[in-house]
């Protein structure tokens, strides 16, 4: 078997989280050869270079100048959400397949471009929303796809992280800059994963999106204070007129037991569903308090392997593109990787529409953002033009 010859680019936090793990310590590291990173943050890319012996040759401050040089198969894209357009377009280009971090792209307009350019080129862009490999959202999906709960009426998905994650003051820092909850929307960090859970579980197409964001406490940290949203509840209507509340935001107690709080319950014509997502069934009591551990996420073996769905859903993304590369993957299946809700398109739609809510409404004097009501086909042709159809 030949291995995938892949090229790193960028090599930021989701890499030294995430993907390590899977380049070289879990079940897929063996069909796997990391030719080279580029990253033009030298301390990054020496970083990870200089932790898995990327001699100096293979380390390049430009993605372009690691393609031109490298034999690839594929590159891995780990740039930050508005970035993933032009390494991944200029990578299908040369005929390399993707695979992408999740989100596809932060605009549908990113979105289409890549998804474009793939099919021109008959390549692969696929996105890792991990979360679709949790045992528990995999099954939710399957039962309600047959029908055993009726059609989907009002749904409320939550994912509220510790303060921790948005707070610059807190020592030691989770995400390194001061700003990062100001670049940053509980949108485009935690709604993506929701949002794209909700529609892997119910296959439906968004049509209508309000926001609401709140930025009450995150302006009042000290020393320094954060002009960004605490928490967005974005309401997304579908085409059978359900209606789900996609609530995330960073602001939660740190002494939240998880990083990452999160549950969903889904209301249906003939059943409900109750997914305790943060309830891993494990809990640790150390002298650091008491903690949720998420082994299903990732799971550190005593043999140094690391497995879990953070590893098994990218990982199965990888073999689909080297049956691609290999000529074992047939039209039909190809259409089906490459369809709006397998990419992530859709979630990118309600993501960038929730923003352009946002964007639009009006600022209350309790500091609540009151979204305006957003057409998701009215987003996509006012910024595809005709593409537009191919989505709806
Ligand atoms: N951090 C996580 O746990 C996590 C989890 C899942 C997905 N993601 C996604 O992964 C992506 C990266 O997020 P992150 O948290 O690692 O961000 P990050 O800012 O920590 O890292 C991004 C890296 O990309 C590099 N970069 C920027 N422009 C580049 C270019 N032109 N060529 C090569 N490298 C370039 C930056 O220098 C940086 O090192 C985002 O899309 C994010 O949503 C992150």
């Amino acid at each position: 078997m030949k291995r995938l010859r892949l090229g790193v680019i960028g090599t930021g936090s989701v890499v030294r989280e995430i993907y390590q793990y899977l380049y070289f310590h879990s079940a897929y590291s063996h069909l796997l050869s990391v030719e080279g990173a580029a990253d033009p943050n030298g301390q990054a890319l020496a970083w990870f270079c200089g932790r898995f012996g990327i001699p100096a040759e293979r380390r390049f401050d430009s993605y372009e100048e690691m393609i031109e040089r490298l034999e690839l198969d594929a590159v891995h894209v780990n740039t930050p959400d508005s970035l993933h357009c032009a390494p991944t377009v200029h990578a299908l280009e040369r005929d390399l397949d993707v695979l992408v971090s999740k989100p596809l792209a932060d605009t549908a307009v990113d979105a289409h471009a890549m998804l474009t350019t793939a099919r021109q080129r008959g390549k692969l862009v696929a996105v890792d929303y991990h979360k679709r490999d949790d045992p528990r959202l995999v099954d939710v999906a399957a039962r309600y796809r047959s029908g055993v709960y009726g059609q989907f009426q009002v749904a409320v998905w939550y994912m509220l992280d510790k303060l921790m994650v948005a707070d610059p003051n807190h020592e030691p820092r989770f995400f390194a800059s001061d700003d990062f909850a100001v670049k940053n929307s509980p949108i485009t960090f935690l709604t993506v994963h929701m949002a794209d859970s909700f529609l892997q579980t119910v296959g439906l197409r968004p049509v209508r999106i309000r926001a609401t964001g709140f930025s009450q406490k995150l302006p009042s940290l000290t020393p320094i204070p954060v002009q960004g949203l605490d928490l967005c509840d974005t309401e997304v209507v579908f085409e059978n007129g359900g209606v789900a509340h996609i609530v995330t935001g960073w602001h939660l107690p740190n002494t939240a037991h998880s990083i990452t709080v999160q549950s969903s319950r889904l209301i249906c014509t003939d059943g409900l569903i109750d997914l305790a997502m943060d309830m891993c069934g494990y809990r640790e009591i150390t002298s650091e308090g008491i903690v949720e551990r998420n082994s299903l996420f990732r799971n550190f073996e005593t043999d140094g392997r690391v497995s879990g769905y953070g590893m098994s859903y990218p990982g199965r993304l990888l073999e689909k593109i080297m049956s691609r590369r290999d000529g074992e993957m047939g039209t039909e299946e190809y259409e089906a990787m490459m369809s709006p809700f397998e990419t992530g398109f859709y979630t990118t739609a309600v993501c960038d529409a929730a923003e352009r809510s946002l964007e639009a409404g009006t600022r209350s004097k309790d500091n609540v953002i009151h979204g305006v009501d957003v057409d998701v086909a009215e987003v996509l042709k006012d910024e595809l033009g005709d593409a537009a159809n191919d989505y709806l």
